[in-house]
């Protein structure tokens, strides 16, 4: 790890850094007083590392740096140029997961898991170091506070491993960086480098769509039934102009060529109204099966940030009508990510409910549906909590 010593800069100046994250390089343009927490969360989506006291004492942003227990709040980004970094998405998956993981999983060894990333990474830390010692264990983890647990379940947790695995912890699975998001070092030597808000904001060239390995934060999986022919319904498909209008809220503002649009989309949930500068890049594309595929990233000026999968399929009916079935796997990081699985869940569910009627629209009348300014934030936002109220209700009834 290097610092830019010597390097002197406006106030209002930012400084590119390159990081090795959980396995990837990346060069972000970043403000001398970002912190690498903050560039972890906010510019990579890497929300696992999570933030408490801010100022080192909590533990809640561990992290390894060059293989090392590090707190990330105390740590500026500009501080880390070069360095090998290592956060909780890097340790494992879902589908592939740490020792560790397993462990914690296994004797409950969290809460409301808050403090669970900084756990895991300080006992990884404690693990690698060959400086384990049972008799020592409580005093070696207590850099990491835990409002919840009581500690006992996390203690054993380590315990576990630890005797698991004498000749050392396996090292972090790291293959699979959860969300970088930032421009790759490959934009080329000196050029400045920016996060994906600043990439679809400034109208430059985008960069190439990455969409995290790790889970998406919502699933999505709907199917309508349209009145409409497959052929008709697969023309609206098929023209990423007429799509767009039927995207709630959606407007497509370029043809950038190669498949790859530019526009903006605005959703709302209550009083939250956010506007997503984005890209979507249609990376199949299949006029006999019908099926496509498109891959999209947005971010709003607030922090919000999204990346999305999206697969649409169009199938013919007996009765002369189609099936249309949208499902995505949805990455939110930032403000919007606040808002629960489940809420946006929803939300994402209704948006695409609203989609396959105005596609349904659209084929049937031959014609792009008049632009929207987005469906109404209350009667989204009530629509979800309503048909969730009804799920509930009709669970406590069975
Ligand atoms: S947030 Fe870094 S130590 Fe508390
Ligand atoms: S599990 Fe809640 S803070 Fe540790």
């Amino acid at each position: 790890m290097t610092g830019p010593e010597g390097v002197r800069v406006a106030a209002d100046a930012t400084l590119d850094v390159t990081l090795t994250v959980n396995g990837r390089e990346t060069t972000l343009a970043v403000a001398p007083r970002t912190t690498l927490s903050d560039v972890l969360r906010d510019r990579l989506g890497l929300t696992g590392t999570h933030v408490g006291c801010e100022h080192g004492v909590c533990g809640m942003c561990t992290i390894l740096v060059d293989g090392e227990a590090a707190r990330a709040c105390l740590l500026f980004a500009v501080q880390c140029e070069g360095a090998e970094i290592t956060t909780v998405e890097g340790l494992g998956s879902a589908g592939d997961q740490h020792p560790l993981q397993r462990a914690f999983s296994h004797h409950h060894a969290l809460q409301c898991g808050f403090c669970t990333p900084g756990m895991l990474m300080s006992g990884y830390d404690l693990l690698a170091g060959g400086t384990y010692d049972e008799d020592t264990l409580a005093e070696d983890m207590s850099g990491v506070l835990c409002r919840c647990t009581g500690y006992r379940g996390i203690l054993a947790a380590v315990a576990d491993v630890a005797a698991a695995c004498p000749d050392g912890v396996p090292a972090p699975r790291a293959a699979a960086p959860a969300a970088l998001v930032g421009r790759a070092s490959g934009g080329g030597a000196g050029s400045p480098a920016a996060g994906p808000d600043d990439d679809v904001a400034a109208g430059a060239e985008p960069v190439e769509i990455t969409i995290p390995s790790g889970p998406p934060t919502v699933t999505v999986d709907v199917a309508s039934t349209l009145a409409s022919g497959v052929e008709d319904v697969w023309a609206v498909l098929a023209d990423f102009e007429r799509l767009a209008a039927c995207l709630p809220g959606a407007e497509m503002t370029a043809d950038l060529g190669d498949d790859r649009y530019r526009g903006t989309a605005k959703v709302a949930l209550g009083p939250v109204s956010l506007t997503f500068d984005g890209v979507a890049h249609v990376v199949e594309h299949d006029p006999d099966a019908h099926v496509m595929r498109v891959l999209a990233q947005g971010a709003d000026r607030g922090g919000s940030s999204t990346r999305a999968v999206i697969r649409l399929a169009a199938e013919a009916l007996p009765d002369g009508g189609t099936t249309l079935r949208a499902g995505a796997d949805v990455h939110l990081s930032g403000r919007i990510a606040g808002f629960g699985r489940a809420l946006a869940g929803d939300v994402s569910r209704r948006l695409f409910e609203q989609f396959a009627d105005s596609v349904d629209t659209a084929a049937r009348t031959g014609e792009a549906p008049a632009p929207t300014s987005g469906p109404s934030p209350f009667r989204l936002l009530l629509g979800a909590l309503r048909a969730r109220l009804r799920r509930v209700l009709r669970r406590r009834r069975r």
